[in-house]
């Protein structure tokens, strides 16, 4: 099973829910692949914001190695579900689906919590650090969620 997370920029929320579910997968001993990318390219190749790193850190996981980039098409063929941090990532990513396969790999990561609502995981990046802390327990509990999932639908490893 490979997992995507998708935001904006790739350097504040979808490295937190990649470093989220990753480090719960591990715990797990379950045969997950993950990665994050940004719909835009403004940050490639940069690390985490510092702010990610840091609440992330004060979770015990270490998501200093990751690197930004831009999602791409290829991500379709690449990963089994695609998880969105706001409508507006949502549309961006679903407008680059060749097919209807490809678009229902797509989901708001907030669904798994509130289904149907269409919530957003709110933009940190021009806030202060308790908008981190309060994303960081957003994608914590969402991360549970989908590991919940994962280990009752079977698709572990596939
Ligand atoms: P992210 O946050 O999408 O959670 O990584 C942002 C990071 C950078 C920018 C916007 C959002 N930016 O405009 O540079």
């Amino acid at each position: 099973m490979k997992v995507l997370m998708v935001c904006l920029g790739n350097i504040c929320r979808s490295p937190l829910a990649e470093g989220i579910l990753r480090e719960k997968a591990n715990g797990k001993g379950m045969d997950l692949t993950v990665d994050s990318a940004g719909t835009a390219a403004y940050h490639s190749g940069e690390r985490p914001d510092r702010r990610s790193q840091e609440v992330a850190k004060k979770h015990g996981i270490d998501i200093s190695g990751q690197r930004a980039r831009q999602f791409e098409r290829s991500d379709f063929e690449v990963f089994d579900r695609i998880f969105v941090m706001d409508p507006s990532n949502y549309d961006n990513v679903v407008s680059l689906a060749s097919n209807n396969k490809e678009a229902k790999k797509v989901e708001l990561i907030l669904n798994k919590l509130y289904p149907g609502k269409d919530l957003p995981v709110p933009d940190p990046y021009y806030g202060g650090r308790d908008g981190f802390e309060n994303v960081f327990r957003m994608l914590d509990a969402s991360c549970e969620k989908i590991i919940e999932e994962i280990k009752t639908n079977g698709l572990e490893g596939s």
